[in-house]
């Protein structure tokens, strides 16, 4: 049986910014059939790699070598003003287009007489190998599939965020290329998106590289999972075996092991240090002898003494487990439950009959937030949910309808991702981003300075990142970095819009965790399986 092609050998690869290594040693192979997995912390390298992979930035070591047609889908999407669906549709069909003209025009151009049926058939290989007569049916099947506009001149400006993202996965996904490159691809699709985009790479024929957080897709597609958190010897680590499940517990059990010998590595490391202390004392002592005693003695047991000592250094060195910093756990904040003078009888928030033009409308509804109360918002991709958590947070003016919310009530909010960044300036660092927010609400008379939730202390970012410009921070870090915002005010009402995007799986387990526990009311709208499990007996709006 002939051997399955290999379209990506990355060998040895690492990535480093002037002064600040990213990731280093990595080594992949991906032939048909391989759908490599990779994970990591907020910050780890994954979109980094992915860029590395695709030819897209080079490597400062190793090297990278690809053959056969690629496409990419990256984390974020910045949008082009001008640019329509039907330009991302024609930029995906080029290279069909390329070969469809060049074989019509070879075919037409024949000369039955001297003609070379090598270069015809080379051609008509080629257009075989992409399908190229089925790739108009693919574009639309999977713009429809995954719920994507399918109107080819509506700007992409006009669309909402996870519209664009739709648009631009269906494209990629329809072109069929030999290696697939995907960066976060589930974070705006819904569950029928989700079930297609499943499918979909269980059966691609190519390789398929995806950088996820969704815990249920690598389970249902990887092969292999590549885990950019370094392991005990400093590099990342490749588990071979298929899905999230095989790769969590090969990688608990490293943990545990990787435990144990430090553990064991620390206590020797102490003994030996222990020893070495009574050394250098003997060798003090060896140095503060009675006055008149026999000069060549000393020194010869001082230098058997300071041998002794330089071996027991030497050991101590090499027996030192260079254990990388572990990411930080979050420290969720104690919330308050009641605003002062709010004694709980009524809603802390209530919308009624909310209309806001051509996005929402939902007459005799009643959305009700008690003090402590949580509020799940589902639905599918378009559905509103957005749109009524914008509303409940007050952000967007209702065109009909009502909305209260109890006096000096403090909101947490975090948006959906992609809309944030227009209130931050880019260059600024998170410190002087939440120091801003807080000196705002302070001047407002809104909180205490005894109140104020300090940043540092809740593990989303270290210091070290929260110093740095917000420009430079991963979205991962950026979005934890809203996270840490939204709590700093210790709000009595947190709103979460689809707060599992882009954060890594430790992070999503532990802010599970902390909304399940907390004083403070808590809305969400998620499309994450896993989430909607863990709050199921929540009340819950499902919009349609
Ligand atoms: N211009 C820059 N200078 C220095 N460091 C940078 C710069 N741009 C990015 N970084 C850092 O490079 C690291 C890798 O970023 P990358 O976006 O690849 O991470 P990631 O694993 O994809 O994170 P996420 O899970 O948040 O998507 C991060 O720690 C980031 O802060
Ligand atoms: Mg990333």
């Amino acid at each position: 049986m002939p051997s399955a092609p290999t379209y990506l050998i990355a060998d040895a690869v690492a990535f480093a910014y002037p002064g600040r290594e990213v990731f280093a040693q990595v080594t992949v192979r991906v032939s048909a059939g391989v759908r490599l997995g990779v994970v990591g912390e907020n910050g780890s390298g994954k979109s980094t790699l992915l860029r590395v992979l695709a030819g897209r930035s080079a490597p400062s070591k190793g090297s990278v070598r690809r053959v056969g047609t690629l496409a990419v889908v990256e984390q974020e999407m910045p949008v082009v003003t001008e640019q329509t669906v039907g330009d991302l549709v024609q930029e995906s069909l080029a290279e069909v287009r390329r070969v469809q003209h060049a074989l019509e025009a070879a075919t037409q151009a024949f000369d039955h007489a001297v003609g070379s049926l090598d270069d015809l058939s080379g051609l008509l290989a080629r257009a075989e190998h992409l399908q190229a007569w089925d790739a108009d049916r693919r574009v639309a099947e999977a713009l429809s599939r995954l719920g994507a506009h399918g109107d080819l001149t509506r700007p992409l400006a006009t669309l909402s965020v996870g519209e664009r993202y739709r648009v631009r996965l269906a494209c990629r996904l329809a072109e069929r290329s030999d290696l697939l490159l995907l960066d976060e691809p589930t974070n705006h699709l819904d569950d029928s998106a989700l079930a297609y985009l499943t499918t979909t790479l269980r059966s691609w024929r190519g390789g398929v590289v995806v950088v996820t957080h969704d815990r249920e897709l690598l389970d249902d597609v990887s092969t292999a999972i590549l885990d950019l958190d370094p392991a005990m010897d400093g590099r990342p680590a490749l588990y071979g075996n298929p899905g999230y499940t095989a790769y969590r517990f090969a990688k608990d059990a490293a943990l545990r092991r990787w435990q144990v010998r430090y553990r064991q590595e620390r206590q020797r490391a102490a003994r030996l240090a222990a020893r070495l202390d009574e050394s250098y004392e003997g060798l003090s002592d060896e140095w503060r002898p009675p006055k008149g005693s026999d000069k060549n003695r000393r020194a010869t047991r001082a230098r058997l003494h300071v041998k002794a000592a330089d071996r027991l250094v030497e050991r101590l060195e090499a027996a030192a487990v260079d254990v990388p910093v572990p990411p930080p756990a979050l420290d969720f904040p104690d919330l308050p439950a009641l605003p002062p003078g709010f004694s709980g009888d009524v809603s802390l928030l209530e919308v009624r009959g909310p209309r806001l033009q051509g996005q929402l409308h939902l007459p005799g509804t009643r959305v009700a937030v008690p003090a402590s109360g949580r509020l799940l918002v589902t639905g599918p991709n378009g559905s509103g949910k957005s749109t009524l958590l914008r509303a409940l947070a007050g952000s967007l003016p209702l065109d009909g309808g009502v909305r209260s919310i109890a006096p000096a009530a403090r909101m947490g909010v975090v948006v959906q991702d992609g809309a944030f960044r227009q209130s931050l300036s880019e260059r600024a660092t998170g410190f002087e981003e939440c120091e801003r927010d807080a000196r705002e609400l302070l001047g407002l008379g809104l909180l205490d300075p005894a109140q104020v939730v300090p940043v540092v202390p809740l593990g989303l970012l270290s210091e070290e990142d929260l110093d740095r410009p917000l420009a430079e921070l991963s979205t991962g870090q950026r979005r934890r970095f809203e996270l840490a915002r939204a709590l700093i005010a210790a709000p009595h009402l947190l709103i979460l819009d689809e707060p599992t995007n882009h954060l890594s799986i430790d992070l999503v387990d532990q802010l599970t965790q902390a909304l399940l526990a907390t004083s403070a009311a808590v809305v969400i709208a998620t499309h994450d399986r896993r989430m909607r499990r863990d709050f199921a007996d929540w009340p819950t709006i499902t919009l349609d």
